[in-house]
């Protein structure tokens, strides 16, 4: 990575929560992408990716596990190291996973060894209000966070399966309520997952800060997809929302590039990857 020293000056910089926020204010769509290695970090970082997460998707994608459930900070820290040596422009966020931030002071813990350890320069976690205290509480120590709302993959136990969330009216007061809860705490990035594109819109216009999307419609600020799928490397029965790049790119590092030129022009999600 580059060293604070090294990045002035460069034409294009490394990219920083003002950054982001910047993309925002202009309507630049933010294109994110997840990674687990260094060699797959430097192939996203040179298509232009804004923002790597090291996602607990891990835990399936590369463990081979049928959910996150399992993957330990240790699992994040070590991929999170891989990624961050490959990195030379885009943001390295890394995901706490289940139950890592189950009281504040395990959360700020467990943030700092992602900082400190996995080279992160922001923390993901899942929830809604229930998550305000210990966002609030890893903000107070500067500790940038991403709260991902929506469908939230470590809970799939207590909501029985991978499901569309936010289609009832008081599901979505509840999402956009608690959306701006969090910002009001100090999450610096929210993330929707799986829900109607219009809760995804209202998301968006609510918030000031960047409202990253996964199956959340293309009136949000930025999307993310886990890269083993837009890769077709993922097997097995696709969300709606996954886009394979790789089938109509010769490399890929072409079809990185694809996705982020996709992302970029707003042609992906088409609504053929969004639900109502
Ligand atoms: O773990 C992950 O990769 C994620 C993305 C799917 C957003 O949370």
């Amino acid at each position: 990575m580059y060293t604070q020293l090294e990045q002035r000056g460069m034409p294009r910089p490394p990219v920083n929560v003002s950054t982001l926020a910047k993309m925002k204010a202009e309507g630049e769509a933010i294109a994110c992408l997840t990674a687990y290695d260094a060699s797959f970090a430097r192939l996203v970082d040179e298509a232009g990716t804004d923002l790597v997460l090291v996602g607990d998707s891990l835990g399936m994608v590369i463990q081979g596990h049928d959910t996150t459930v399992p993957v330990t900070v240790d699992d994040i820290i070590y991929h999170s190291r891989c990624v961050a040596r490959g990195l030379r422009r885009a943001f390295l966020v890394a995901d706490m996973p289940f139950m890592s931030y189950s009281d504040r002071h395990r959360a700020l813990d467990n943030a700092v060894r992602l900082m400190q350890e996995g080279g992160a320069m922001m923390v993901k976690l899942e929830g809604g209000a229930e998550q305000i205290r210990i966002v609030e509480h890893l903000a107070q120590h500067d500790i940038p966070v991403c709260a991902h709302l929506g469908l939230r993959p470590q809970s799939v136990h207590k909501i029985g399966g991978f499901k569309v969330q936010g289609r009832d009216e008081a599901q979505a007061r509840q999402m956009l309520e608690d959306a701006r809860g969090l910002e009001a705490a100090g999450a610096d990035i929210v993330l929707l997952e799986c829900v109607p594109n219009e809760l995804g819109e209202a998301v968006r216009e609510t918030l000031a800060v960047p409202v990253i999307g996964i199956g959340a419609g293309p009136k949000v600020d930025g999307q993310i997809l886990v890269l083993y799928d837009i890769l077709g490397i993922t097997g097995g029965r696709m969300p709606r929302f996954v886009k394979d790049f790789m089938s109509e790119a010769g490399s890929p590092l072409e079809a990185c590039v694809a996705y982020v030129r996709a992302v970029k022009t707003r042609e992906y999600p088409a609504p053929e990857h969004c639900f109502s």
